[in-house]
């Protein structure tokens, strides 16, 4: 399967960002960690960062033909960006969404996803095992599917 994995804004700062709630490992090594892990090493990935909305946005448009599936960390465009939810929408690629920390135990602007509803599956609160399980999840799904 081909896998895009979409982190959002600030999380290229990672292992240096508010290590108490994000822990130590860094974008690079958390994005290796999962793709050399047993799942991942069966299949083909493509990381993209971006603090930037239209960014992201152009990137899942770009690579709907060559994703299979979809896991994005939007980071706080979670809470607010309907131009991130409607690109998912419309290019149709199974899209788990990931987020490190629990946004349910936070402050309350964090329990709003307005991606939640075009996403297969929503994982939070694992840490870096949020990403493996987001990946498990899409490959059985997509796996179902076929
Ligand atoms: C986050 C949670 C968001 O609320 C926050 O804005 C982030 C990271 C997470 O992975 O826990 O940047 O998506």
């Amino acid at each position: 399967m081909n896998i895009l994995v979409i982190n959002g804004p600030n999380l290229n700062l990672l292992g240096s960002r508010e290590k108490d709630i994000y822990g130590n490992i860094t974008l690079a090594e958390l994005m290796i960690w999962l793709e050399t892990s047993q799942i991942g090493i069966k299949h083909k990935f493509k990381f993209f960062q971006s603090n930037h909305e239209g960014e992201i946005i152009d990137t899942i448009q770009d690579e709907r033909f060559w994703a299979d599936g979809l896991i994005i960390n939007p980071g706080a465009f979670t809470h607010y960006s309907y131009a991130i939810r409607d690109s998912i929408s419309s290019v149709l690629i199974p899209t788990v969404e990931v987020h490190l920390s629990d946004i349910n135990d936070r402050e309350k602007f964090r329990k709003i996803s307005v991606i939640k509803d075009v996403c297969i599956e929503q994982i939070y609160g694992q840490g870096k095992n949020s990403y493996l399980n987001g990946l498990k999840f899409l490959l059985e799904y997509l796996i179902d599917k076929k």
